[in-house]
């Protein structure tokens, strides 16, 4: 019981109602099909580790000679095979109850798709099932790793003036935005400062850590950080473009808002691992005017054009 209730908390569990908000996500569902139509040639072998309702399996089928689609919360699996029936080439999907920190394919494949992302990388178990598969893989199967379905993520944080305030009732809580539409009770203070790179082919990254400047272009009150995660679904060498998704955002409130003047440096500094609940951003989260010596930094934590070029 008490190992469930840990895995409902870590987000893990994902209840079957809220996977029909992620198929009605159309920046997702468009990015995945666009990316799998890409990445995933005809005849392919494809693995999926956490299939849910099976719709990135199906996006996969339509090229692929086979996918097999671990899925470990029964209901889930349960769900998707009768959804795959509905839908052309789900014959071709296997759904196999599992768990993705165990289970391995029969045989090599050349394209895992894994879609466990939560903002900042926290809650859902994405790297760590990522680690522990590749280990496995290569142990059981021997190089090259198959391709990655997202290929690679890149996380950064912003200093913003949120709005807490709910129809007269003020609660300075974390929120979710949707990064599609423009968000009216959010004032960007500075451009984002990218914290982190990471390409699923590398060994990954334990802990999302930072502790960086970011300089103030606008005058205004730092109450709130925005965390972004952008998933590079695919690269296409032979397109020269990549797909990519962005998770819905995150804004963190900061236990003691700074006034800020444009062209002050703010000190932002947090570390937690991978996977891990909220609390373990929120708890080590410190924000700051940076000291003068400091202030030379802020151009390689958030050099606008560095950051254009990797956030756009
Ligand atoms: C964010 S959902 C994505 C579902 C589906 N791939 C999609 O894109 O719609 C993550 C899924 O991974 C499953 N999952 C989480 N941990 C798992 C594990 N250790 N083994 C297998 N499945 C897992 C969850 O039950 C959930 O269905």
């Amino acid at each position: 019981m008490a190992e469930n209730n840990d895995k409902r908390e870590l987000g893990q569990f994902i209840p079957l109602h809220y996977h029909y908000n992620m198929l009605n996500d159309a920046a997702r569902m468009q990015g995945f099909k666009a990316a799998l139509d890409l990445a995933v040639q005809p005849g392919a072998k494809v693995l999926e580790l956490g299939g849910g309702t099976g719709v990135l399996s199906f996006f996969a089928a339509q090229k692929a000679a086979k996918v097999w689609c671990v899925e470990r919360n029964p209901e889930l699996a349960a769900t998707a095979r009768e959804i795959l029936k509905l839908n052309p080439n789900g014959e071709k999907i296997e759904i196999v109850e599992a768990d993705a920190f165990e289970y391995l394919p029969p045989e090599p494949v050349d394209v895992v798709i894994c879609e466990m992302i939560h903002v900042a990388m926290l809650r859902e178990k994405q790297i760590p099932v990522m680690d522990s598969f590749k280990q496995r893989y290569l142990e059981k199967f021997g190089g090259p790793l198959p391709k990655f379905v997202p290929e690679a993520f890149i996380q950064a944080v912003q200093p913003v003036q949120q709005s807490f305030e709910f129809e007269g009732y003020y609660a300075p809580s974390i929120l979710f935005q949707d990064p599609t539409v423009i968000q009216g009770k959010t004032f960007d203070l500075a451009p984002s400062a990218v914290y982190q790179m990471a390409s699923y082919q590398d060994p990954l990254p334990h802990t999302c850590s930072w502790s960086g400047t970011i300089k103030i272009d606008c005058s205004g009150i730092v109450n709130a950080l925005r965390f972004v995660t952008k998933n590079i679904l695919t690269i296409s060498l032979a397109e020269q473009r990549t797909v990519d998704w962005f998770s819905q955002y995150l804004i963190v409130p900061v236990a003691e808002p700074l006034i800020v003047e444009t062209g002050e440096v703010i000190a932002v500094e947090f570390a937690y691992p991978a996977g891990a609940p909220l609390s373990a951003l929120t708890s080590t989260l410190k924000v700051s005017l940076a000291q003068s010596a400091d202030a030379g930094l802020y151009q390689e934590a958030a050099n606008p054009e560095r950051h254009a070029r990797l956030m756009t």
